[in-house]
């Protein structure tokens, strides 16, 4: 780690200074478009809007429900989504039920800990949209979606996504999965690395961890920052508060990985960093190696710019290796694919049969 520590002092300016920034600088704009990521090909910004024009409309008013009741929620579709773009691609793989044909992305270490409800919100979206338009629209576009509605629901930018993802026929492996979710221990260097390979760089990386603006934490991911010894780079107070939590490295307690505003979608996060409140080693890091230091202070210093940015990695994100036209399949359930649904083959078959009467 590059040691770049700051003062008590130079942080509270900073805190200070966003402040006044804040209230002074024009904020991003919710009501225009936002598209400034090149679209894949096969994929449009019009793509449902014949098949199933309400798409949009039907999720978010299922999500606003939703998230009315618990918007803890938010954060687990956004890192649900996160995973299931960052292994073999935006293709709900991360969906799948491996149970009955072996083990499965959802079985590997890193998802442990994805939120079980995330899973069941797909899918009942799932069939409200399908109730509404029939199989055609993908579970794959219903995560991304989904996504993007609980950074938006949750006060944070909206912006347009391009669809027509097909969900895909492959499971993805175990050891894809591990090799692809860099663990919270990573420094900004093997981050760095990793996304690179996805053709993400400083900016982007810097932008999309800010994703930690909202939900929560078990203590395994970060106790090895407490104990046996403490990391240095931790603010004193925030240590503490984080032992009480986590009394010692087996704890199974959660916490908030934004302290000051935990439920909130904004640039606290980079006003954590700067404080040396970030809960991650890969979160606290970004703002000790001065590769991203900088990005981080100007993401502290100016929530309009992080939403822009936040915006472009995200369509980013969101288009990474997906399947298209004929590749891969619209699943009538988000965990199963359709070739292992006795009762949709067999609905299949009978649509054939009574298609060949007439
Ligand atoms: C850059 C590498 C990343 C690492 C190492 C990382 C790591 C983690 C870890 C360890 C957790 C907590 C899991 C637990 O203990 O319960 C977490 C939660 C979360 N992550 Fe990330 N993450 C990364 C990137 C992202 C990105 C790109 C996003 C979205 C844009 C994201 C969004 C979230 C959200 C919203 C949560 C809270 C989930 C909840 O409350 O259920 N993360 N992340
Ligand atoms: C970052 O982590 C990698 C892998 O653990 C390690 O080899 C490297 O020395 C670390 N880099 C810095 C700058 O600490
Ligand atoms: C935590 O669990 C590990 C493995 O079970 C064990 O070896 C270790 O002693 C435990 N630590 C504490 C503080 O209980
Ligand atoms: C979808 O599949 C899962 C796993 O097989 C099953 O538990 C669930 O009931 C199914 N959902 C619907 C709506 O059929
Ligand atoms: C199987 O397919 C049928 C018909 O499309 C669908 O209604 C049902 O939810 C699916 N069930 C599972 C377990 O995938």
């Amino acid at each position: 780690m590059n040691s770049k520590v700051a003062s008590p002092l130079t942080a509270l300016v900073l805190v200070l200074i966003s402040l006044i920034f804040v209230s002074s600088s024009s904020s991003y704009d919710n009501s225009e478009p936002h598209i400034s990521a090149p679209i894949t090909k096969g994929l449009s910004l019009s793509f449902y809007h014949s098949s199933c024009p309400k798409v949009e409309t039907i999720i978010r008013k299922q999500l606003k429900k939703i998230f009315k009741e618990d918007i803890g929620q938010a954060a687990g579709l956004l890192r649900l989504h996160f995973h299931d773009c960052f292994v073999q691609g935006c293709d709900a793989s991360v969906l799948l039920d491996g149970s009955h044909s072996g083990p499965s992305e959802k079985d590997a270490p890193p998802n442990l800990s994805l939120r079980a409800e995330a899973f069941k919100i797909i899918d009942s979206l799932r069939e409200h949209v399908h109730k509404e338009c029939g199989s055609v629209v993908s579970c794959a576009d219903i995560v991304a979606l989904a996504a993007r509605d609980s950074v938006f629901l949750s006060g944070g930018p909206d912006y347009d996504i391009p669809l027509g993802r097909k969900d895909g026929l492959n499971f993805a492996t175990r050891d894809a999965t591990i090799a692809n979710l860099p663990p919270p221990t990573s420094n900004t260097s093997a981050i760095l690395t990793s996304l690179a390979t996805k053709n993400f760089d400083a900016t982007d990386v810097v932008a999309l961890s800010g994703g930690h603006t909202i939900g929560i934490s078990h203590c395994a991911s970060f106790t090895g920052r407490l104990y046996p010894t403490q990391d240095p780079t931790m603010e004193e107070t925030f240590a503490n508060d984080l032992k009480q939590t986590c009394p010692d490295e087996n704890s199974t307690s959660t916490t908030v990985l934004d302290i000051r505003t935990p439920n909130l979608f904004d640039n606290k996060y980079y006003i954590n960093l700067v404080n040396r409140q970030g809960l991650f080693t890969s979160d606290q890091d970004l703002y000790m190696d001065s590769r991203t230091s900088d990005i981080v202070t100007g993401f502290a210093l100016d929530e309009k710019l992080f939403f822009e940015k936040f915006v472009l990695a995200m369509q980013k994100m969101g288009q990474l290796s997906v399947l298209t036209g004929g590749k891969g399949e619209i699943r009538a359930n988000c965990s199963v694919r359709n070739s292992d649904n006795k009762s949709y083959a067999s609905f299949v078959a009978d649509d054939d049969e009574s298609k060949a009467e007439l």
